[in-house]
């Protein structure tokens, strides 16, 4: 096989990076907007010692779990990868990826369940961050998603996984913002003032916080004229928000953030529990699909422990402590970010919940230190997972069980691993969709010491 050949072949399936593959004489080959069972024809544009890729030149029959996209971006803008395969195949795929994970980097033999479904599969993304950019010769503002393995903005006017008053929101920073001499960010310069239009929108009160973040390092009076005639132009606006960013970084948010008008806050509701969520706050994009995943550990829970001591590692605002107390004897939190924790601390006060315990700390250095037996260990990591020492120290407070909550199939499979060969006994894995049309799954493993 060698670049430009054009082969004939049947897509096999869809990878955890989104890819789906095909094979041809026993090489495999990666394309993009592949789905199970179409026969295409495939252009050759790089050839390597184990695999190739390819470009899709020609659906000759398509697969029977094809759909027409919702959103016409669909191929240009890379954020909804699986957009035109049938969602119920959707879950399939993301079972598959788990379960492929499981069986070939752990060595596995565990049946994953079937995925879970999100409640919503359109408008349920709640936070939008899109970044800015301007035109050259017409000096006109782009503001999307960028395109597949590029810094260049695809133009998104209308979005179907966001709720459409944002569509209206980032119209009008787009149409507006100059009227107020500002500019798109012009990221090789280096230059330009308005880098990112971030959105938290709350599922529970329908109200918006949006944060201007620019390239700057203090407000100027046309920056605070725009984010109050943005504020004013919306009743589903709750606050506008400057967040400070000068550095030449791909890191979207800068440390400090300022309130120019209205609330610095959102509510969300989970279960019967109100959120209070800012600009930078970690909270799950999907709060319906997220609620789902909180109900599933609290009943695990209540079934099964009476009264526990449960240690909520990796806590983010301490969503799954706050959301099971009230059949905790005590939840024990750590998290590395102090503006969660204390934003934590202060949801629980608003929540009259007295019996948690807020740790700002690394959770490794919380485990070695940590003397208290947990009847229940909630570890929700980062897509890197935990390391063997954090594993090690888990697996030491663990009385009973531990419940690991992961965004990242290839890392809880290497963990389950290392748990296992520790002696634990992985007893369920249960796939849960919270980013619908994307390749992304997130996974509750049910563990036992
Ligand atoms: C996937 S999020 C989970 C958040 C939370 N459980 C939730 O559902 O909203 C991972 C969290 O781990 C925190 N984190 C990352 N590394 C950490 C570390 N070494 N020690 C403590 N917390 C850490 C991050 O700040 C983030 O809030």
């Amino acid at each position: 096989m060698k670049v430009n050949d054009e082969i004939i072949a049947d897509i096999e399936k869809v990878v955890n990076t989104g890819s789906a593959i095909a094979r041809v004489d026993g090489c495999v080959v990666f394309v993009e907007n592949g789905c199970p069972q179409d026969q295409v024809k495939i252009k050759i544009t790089n050839v390597n010692k184990n695999y190739a890729k390819g470009e899709i030149t020609e659906i000759i029959i398509p697969s029977k779990y094809r759909t027409k996209p919702l959103c016409p971006m669909q191929k240009v803008c890379g954020s909804c990868q699986l957009q035109f395969i049938d969602y119920k195949y959707q879950l399939e795929i993301k079972k598959q990826i788990t379960q492929e994970a499981i069986s070939h980097i752990a060595g596995l033999d565990i049946p994953v369940k079937d995925t879970l479904a999100s409640p919503e599969i359109y408008n349920y993304r709640h936070k939008i961050q899109y970044p800015i950019s301007q035109t050259k010769n017409s000096g006109r503002i782009l503001a999307g998603y960028y395109k597949p393995k590029s810094h260049e903005i695809v133009n998104i006017k209308y979005c179907p996984i966001q709720p459409e008053i944002c569509d209206k929101i980032i119209d009008f920073v787009r149409s507006r913002c100059f009227d107020y001499g500002i500019q798109g960010y012009n990221e090789k310069k280096h230059s330009g003032d308005l880098r990112h239009v971030a959105i938290r929108n709350s599922a529970y009160t329908g109200k918006n916080l949006v944060t201007l973040v620019v390239n700057a390092t203090k407000s100027f009076d046309r920056l605070e004229d725009f984010a109050k005639a943005l504020y004013n132009e919306f009743d589903e606006i709750s606050g506008v928000c400057i967040n400070f960013n000068s550095k030449k970084t791909n890191v979207i948010l800068g440390k400090k953030t300022q309130c120019i008008i209205g609330e610095d806050h959102i509510e969300e509701k989970i279960l019967d529990k109100i959120f209070k969520i800012s600009t930078d706050t970690f909270f799950q994009i999907n709060p319906k699909s997220a609620e789902n995943i909180f109900a599933y550990v609290k009943e695990y829970i209540k079934t099964n422990h009476k009264s526990p001591l449960v240690l909520d590692a990796y806590a983010g605002i301490t969503s799954f402590g706050i959301c099971i107390s009230d059949i905790c004897e005590k939840v024990v939190s750590v998290e590395e970010n102090k503006e969660s924790c204390d934003l934590a601390k202060e949801v629980a006060q608003n929540n009259k919940i007295n019996n948690l315990e807020i740790n700002n700390m690394d959770a490794a250095e919380f485990f070695k230190k940590e003397k208290r037996k947990f009847d229940v260990v909630i570890l929700d990591p980062p897509r890197k997972g935990c390391s063997e020492e954090s594993l090690d120290e888990a697996y030491r407070l663990t009385q009973k069980d531990i419940i690991y909550v992961s965004c990242n199939p290839a890392t809880l499979a290497r963990d389950l691993k290392y748990l296992k060969d520790k002696g634990c006994k992985i007893e369920s894995i249960q796939p849960v969709d919270m980013f619908c049309h994307t390749y992304h799954v997130e996974n509750i493993a049910i563990i036992h010491k």
